[in-house]
């Protein structure tokens, strides 16, 4: 699901209140709720790395390689989301979607495609696209 909206509307205040909703709900998403700010990732590397970064506390700072991308995001279905039941708050998409638009519509389908009890929400200021 996208929340999309004109800059400063309140979709990060929605995403926020989304997140802590579910938190204080563990019924609804029993493997865990996810807040990413992605403000900052201008490449689905680094979107990766966020999410590595708070499920793997060994991996902290890890900073991903460009040409890991395709092996980080077959271990990030394969064994961190698969058959989980995990809510993902990626809150402000806007840089990442400018930036490198095709791989992150790759990188949202391969995670929904492979793990079916995944759900996501994204913020932008625009949509993510094509159905997603
Ligand atoms: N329902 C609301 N009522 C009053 N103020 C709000 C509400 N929702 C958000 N705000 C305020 O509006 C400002 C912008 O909110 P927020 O950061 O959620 O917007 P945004 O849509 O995510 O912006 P951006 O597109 O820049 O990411 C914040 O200061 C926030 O506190
Ligand atoms: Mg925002």
């Amino acid at each position: 699901m996208t929340i999309k909206g004109v800059p400063g509307i309140g979709k990060s205040s929605i995403a926020r209140e989304l997140a802590q909703y579910f938190i204080k709900r563990p019924h609804h998403f029993k493997d865990g709720v996810l807040y990413l700010d992605i403000k900052n990732c201008d490449q689905i590397v680094d979107v990766m790395s966020c999410m590595y970064n708070i499920i793997d506390p060994d991996s902290k700072r890890l900073k991903l390689r460009k040409e890991d991308k395709d092996e980080m995001l077959k271990e990030l279905t394969r064994r961190y989301y698969n058959k989980k039941e995990v809510l993902i708050i990626m809150d402000n998409a806007d840089l990442v979607i400018n930036t490198d638009y095709p791989n992150f519509r790759i990188l949202i389908s391969k995670l929904l495609v492979n793990c079916n009890k995944l759900k996501i929400v994204v913020t932008s200021q625009k949509i993510v696209g094509g159905g997603l």
